[in-house]
């Protein structure tokens, strides 16, 4: 594959490395994630065009401080140094570095000094809001550099040597309470390091579909199409290398939402024209759930059957060698940072986790890329805005949102509460501002009323949150008059409902599932 340019990002262990890669990326350049502990020959042989240092939560004194080699200060790439990374471009050069009595967290007024490199344009703009999160922070400029800004609490908030190209800054560039730090970021790749703005969605999907061919030449592939965004656009991708070579098999478990099936069948059959091999195992699925209530339970059977059912659709089309997965970057990242939560609290099922044994060949063509990224090329690739803009939706369904023994009766309960909350929020144009929406049947009952006759029925709780990457969450305040329209349909439309609630818990504590 044609290589970018590529900007590394040393991860010493922040909770924001991420950003720090997507901020890079937004700007168009590619950029990856690697631990501090990566070697100066691997870095060579990588030829980052700009190193950049992430924070982290060590102190520069503590005896296991993480320390890249030092090397890397010489190699004559340009670095830039976000809170602990600036500590220890200040330690290289020897500079004090001031121990903290306590940490600085928030907002902080940041003055400039000089309008030039980093903070180029920054004329009319001389005081900026930034984020800070730090401990120490330098006592002074190091020799050979100049202070670029300051805030009150914070003197030495950012440096730089324009001989050396080293930068170093105090705040936080790349979250959104540094609404200006894009442009940091843009001056310190363009202006600093002459990078070229070459990772565009267009460009990615040039190359991707031609290194998939060149892999795959005319052998057959497969692909488990979920209908969610991230397989649809791998399918799409391959499909657009290899055409007819691809199969993609679509696995109806009965879990889905209401329309879904049909939809996925619209899109790539009929539109797309691909390949697609859609089966009704519901039954399957359904019966196998019989009995079991508890959540891991649900989806170590989902997981199971799903794997039985691919198999043997995959069987039937004989001399197949390669497999597509929709893996993105998140998930392969080598990195220090602590991963979220969700990562151990459930065993998350995706379609896509199909197993070794199958025998064959991978092709993740999605790897490189951010959840935004893959969106940003599923629009290249023209996939409706349906499919791109979806809120994410479990593998194991329905399934683990209904609370309790999964029954026909109770999924079609659910599925039909689902879809009106959903086409209501769709209505009132609320459905693109919130990260995620469910709704959730309980597995109690509770009396109602109804005419003059007394019920005891089910209840439909609604779950709707904000989120950057599901990893943290917090409510959405949902407007009352909509929620209250929610309600009435639930209840008069759907039987068997005669009580509707609405989650007020942000993540953590608790999931975003229930399940
Ligand atoms: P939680 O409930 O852990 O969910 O806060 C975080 C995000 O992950 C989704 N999720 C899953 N996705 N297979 C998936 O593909 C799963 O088993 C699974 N469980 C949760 C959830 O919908 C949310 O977007």
């Amino acid at each position: 594959m044609v290589r970018h340019e590529k900007v590394v990002v040393l991860d010493f262990g922040a909770q924001y490395s991420q950003l720090i890669a997507r901020a890079v990326r937004e700007q168009h350049v590619y950029c990856e994630i690697l631990p501090y502990t990566v070697s100066v020959d691997s870095l060579l042989e990588i030829a980052p065009r700009a190193i950049i240092l992430s924070g982290g939560p060590a102190s520069i004194y503590d005896r296991e401080a993480p320390k890249c080699d030092p090397k890397i200060f010489s190699l004559g790439v340009p670095v830039l140094g976000i809170c602990y990374g600036m500590q220890l471009i200040g330690s290289y050069e020897n500079a004090t570095i001031k121990k903290a009595g306590k940490r600085e967290y928030g907002k902080a007024i940041l003055k400039i000094e000089d309008f030039s490199d980093l903070f180029a344009g920054f004329e009319d703009e001389s005081e900026i809001q930034v984020w800070m999160s730090h401990g120490d922070s330098l006592a002074g400029v190091p020799v050979g550099y100049w202070l670029l800004a300051a805030t009150e609490n914070c003197p030495v908030a950012a440096i730089g040597s324009r001989e050396k190209k080293i930068y170093g800054v105090q705040f936080h560039p790349e979250v959104a309470h540094t609404p200006l730090g894009h442009k940091v970021i843009a001056n310190f790749l363009f202006s600093v390091a002459g990078c070229t703005p070459d990772w565009t969605p267009g460009s990615f999907i040039e190359e991707a579909t031609r290194a998939i061919t060149e892999k795959v030449g005319k052998d057959k592939v497969i692909c488990a199409l979920s209908g969610g965004v991230d397989s649809s656009v791998a399918a799409l991708l391959v499909h657009r290398a290899i055409g007819d070579n691809l199969t993609c098999i679509f696995v109806d478990h009965g879990l889905l939402r209401q329309d879904e099936a049909a939809a996925v069948e619209e899109t790539f059959k009929v539109h797309y024209k691909m390949n697609l091999v859609t089966v009704d195992a519901a039954d399957r699925f359904i019966n196998a759930l019989a009995g079991v209530i508890d959540p891991e339970g649900k989806r170590r059977i989902i997981g199971e059957t799903f794997i039985r059912v691919f198999e043997n659709e995959a069987r039937k089309l004989g001399d197949v060698s390669w497999l597509v997965q929709g893996t993105l970057y998140p998930d392969v990242i080598e990195s220090v940072s602590v991963k979220g939560p969700s990562a151990t609290i459930k065993t998350h099922h995706n379609v896509g986790g199909l197993p070794d044994e199958m025998d064959l060949a991978l092709i993740e063509p999605l790897r490189e890329l951010f959840k935004d990224e893959v969106r940003a090329v599923g629009r290249e690739l023209g996939l409706v805005e349906g499919i791109v803009s979806r809120h994410p939706f479990p593998g194991p369904g329905l399934a683990v949102r209904v609370l309790g023994e999964v029954t026909r009766q109770r999924i079609e309960i659910l599925r039909r509460s689902d879809h009106i909350f959903i086409s209501e929020i769709r209505q009132e144009g609320l459905y693109d501002e919130i990260w995620q929406a469910l709704a959730v049947l309980l597995p109690v009952q509770t009396v109602g009323v109804m005419g003059d006759e007394r019920t005891y029925d089910n209840v439909i709780a609604l779950r709707a949150v904000t989120s950057r990457d599901g990893m943290t969450a917090d409510w959405y305040r949902m407007p009352q008059e909509t929620l209250s329209r929610i309600s009435n349909r639930i209840i008069n439309e759907v039987d068997g409902v005669n009580r509707v609630v609405y989650d007020i818990s942000s993540k953590p504590p608790a999931t975003i599932e229930w399940e």
